[in-house]
């Protein structure tokens, strides 16, 4: 039987909030979840220490459940990875994480972004094109030698 806390937690929605360096391992923890190839806590710890780089973590409770990681070049910002743990998929959460992280960006100055996601990824296709990200080009056979990477891009503002 669900205890109540278990049962409060589930229908909780996530705390958006600045990623910090001591955020790295959990946020690696979800990234080796969500992809074959994982970046560990030190690359994370390496990446949020460098000043042109924006996170975001969705935490409910103390749990993080989701992070988003941008890198900043001269008014561009390229997402580099985001991910939302199995458990806690298909609920709509990476939509306000997006969302915030995008805000933070335009705040910065940003005016353009952009991602990379590999066109067979149907859950990430979907939040970005709902969120307003277009189609700008193709890396056929970028990811693994089969698959194709679609190029997408938002402006902001
Ligand atoms: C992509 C990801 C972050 C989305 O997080 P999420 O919180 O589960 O996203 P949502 O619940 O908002 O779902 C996003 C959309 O995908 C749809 N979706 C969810 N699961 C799906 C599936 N298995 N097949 C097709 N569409 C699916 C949802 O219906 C939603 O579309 P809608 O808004 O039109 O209804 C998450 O799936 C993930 O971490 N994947 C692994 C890592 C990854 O691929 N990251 C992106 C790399 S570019």
């Amino acid at each position: 039987m669900m205890n109540f806390v278990t049962r409060l937690l589930a229908r909780s929605q996530p705390v958006i909030a600045e990623a910090r360096a001591q955020d790295a391992a959990a946020i690696a923890a979800v990234h080796a979840a969500s992809f074959q190839r994982s970046w560990g806590e030190d690359e994370f710890q390496r990446l949020m220490a460098e000043r042109s780089v924006v996170a975001h973590r969705a935490t409910i409770g103390r749990t993080l459940i989701g992070f988003i990681v941008s890198r900043i070049t001269a008014g561009e910002a390229e997402i580099l990875s985001v991910g939302i743990a199995p458990a806690w998929r298909g609920r709509g959460f990476a939509r306000p994480l997006l969302d915030l992280h995008l805000r933070r960006l335009a705040g910065l100055g940003v005016r353009t972004v952009f991602l990379e996601v590999g066109e067979n990824n149907a859950p990430a296709g979907r939040l970005y094109r709902r969120a307003g990200f277009r189609e700008v080009g193709r890396r056929p056979g970028y990811y693994d030698g089969a698959t194709t990477a679609l190029v997408l891009r938002r402006d902001l503002g």
